[in-house]
């Protein structure tokens, strides 16, 4: 298994380009199985989850290429969905990529059933699905578990009201891609408004879909007999843009990230720049500087256009520099602080109490060997080893290539040392 090595204490400067968004590319990869014809995802980062899910629709029977697009390491992902057989998602598949529960809206609308196994949990929490399955069965479908897999059936999905208990990214997601091809009028109240949300229900718009409202509370879907294949461009990844800017703050440097979005990143720069970090916005791009003390200021996760909860370790890290206390609380998932006992080994000093952290800046972190645990507490071990004195390894990279395309290779052209070495 690989490891990162890093030789921290260097501030990083530059600039670096953002990849496309994984959580905007999975949906996407799932809707393709709505479609009469062949769907390309362009902007596509290469990485494991995507590979992943594309092994699942190959399982299903669909033909699934990847080819670069433009060069810079971006590719388009064609998806051909007319091959598929076999309505189903196997255990040894989804169990390494939870997000595969998206096939089940899209195969329960065009096939009339599908046999997913039940995703199971991670380290950050249980991971139910069940306002998932609590929205299919308002649709009409018949649900049942059996064996860890869940079959859903229907001869076909009706329209009706659903309105999630919370706010859910891929509850939202799977049940507007299933109500694309219901028959009549959905409403999905206490809608995720998340901006990899908007960006599927654009791709589906441009299939030939009937959707309005996605980015508020309420999306309401008109159901439609079929959809067409489509090419569509992904957002760039909010989520490591904002770790990125991360790593130029937390190492007191001067780093721009090209492509980022800065009004999908609203709460992580508002919280950048209260902690004493210069936030500007430049064309084509976010820009942070830091030169004086970082400030101890408290986060609370919450759902977009909240600071999300996909951001709270790699800012908890920073925050352990801090000039006085800082409270960091984790509201969506219940086990979200694997990163604190390894940032404790640097010298952090953290107290866990519930789902709030407390965290007393310190004046320096020391390099240490370390365990990344889950994709984003991984990230936030990195960060750490940035800004440590001595050496940082990270072992269990395979975390973060999930979720980061060649990290090391974006953060050493920012000047940082960091290689990733064979174990
Ligand atoms: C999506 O996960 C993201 N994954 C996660 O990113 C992200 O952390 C999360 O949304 C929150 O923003 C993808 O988009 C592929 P939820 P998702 O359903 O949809 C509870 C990363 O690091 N819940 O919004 O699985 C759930 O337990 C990943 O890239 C139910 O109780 O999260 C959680 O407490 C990690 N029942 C809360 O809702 C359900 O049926 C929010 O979960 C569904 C969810």
């Amino acid at each position: 298994m690989d490891i990162f090595v890093i030789q921290g204490g260097r501030r990083l400067s530059g600039t670096v380009r953002v990849s496309g968004a994984k959580n905007a590319v999975l949906p996407l990869m799932a809707a393709s199985l709505l479609a009469d014809g062949p769907v390309e995802i362009a902007g596509t980062p290469r990485l494991r989850d995507i590979s992943t899910l594309g092994k699942i629709l190959e399982y299903m029977g669909a033909s699934v290429e990847t080819a670069s697009d433009g060069g810079d390491g971006r590719e388009v992902v064609r998806i051909d969905p007319a091959g598929i057989r076999k309505p189903e998602a196997p255990y040894d598949l989804v169990k390494t990529m939870r997000a595969s529960v998206l096939v089940l809206g899209p195969l329960v609308a065009r096939h009339g059933r599908a046999r997913i196994s039940l995703p199971g949990g991670c380290a950050i929490g249980a991971r139910p699905i069940d306002q998932h399955l609590k929205g299919l069965e308002r649709m009409g479908a018949r649900t049942s578990l059996s064996e860890g897999y869940v079959e859903v059936e229907t001869s076909r999905l009706s329209g009706a009201v659903i309105c999630f208990d919370m706010k859910t990214v891929t509850g939202t997601e799977n049940l507007m891609m299933a109500a694309t091809l219901a028959k009549g009028t959905t409403v999905l109240s206490n809608a995720a408004r998340e901006p990899e949300v908007c960006c599927l229900a654009g791709a589906l718009r441009s299939m030939g879909a009937d959707i309005e409202g996605e980015g508020s509370d309420e999306i309401v879907v008109r159901g439609v007999p079929a959809l067409r294949g489509v090419r569509h461009e992904v957002i760039p990844d909010r989520i490591e843009a904002s770790t990125l800017l991360l790593a130029g703050a937390i190492t007191g440097g001067d780093v721009t990230v090209s492509g980022a979005v800065p009004s999908a990143m609203d709460a992580v720069l508002q919280k950048l720049a209260e902690s004493g970090a210069e936030i500007s916005t430049v064309p084509g791009g976010v820009r942070v500087r830091r030169e004086g003390p970082i400030r101890s200021v408290n986060v609370e996760t919450s759902p977009y256009p909240g600071f999300p909860t996909d951001i709270q370790a790699q800012f908890m890290a920073y925050m352990c520099l801090g000039d006085g206390e800082s409270k960091v609380r984790e509201t969506i998932f219940e086990n979200r602080f694997m990163h604190v006992a390894e940032l404790r080994r640097m010298g952090a000093r953290i107290d866990v109490s519930g789902n709030t952290a407390e965290v007393k800046g310190v004046a320096a972190l020391s390099g240490a060997p370390l365990m990344a645990t889950d994709l984003r507490a991984s990230a936030s071990l990195v960060l750490a080893g940035l800004a440590a004195s001595g050496t940082t390894e990270v072992l269990r990279i395979y975390h973060l290539d999930r979720g980061y395309e060649s990290l090391e290779n974006k953060l050493s052209s920012l000047g940082a040392c960091i290689s990733r070495v064979k174990e």
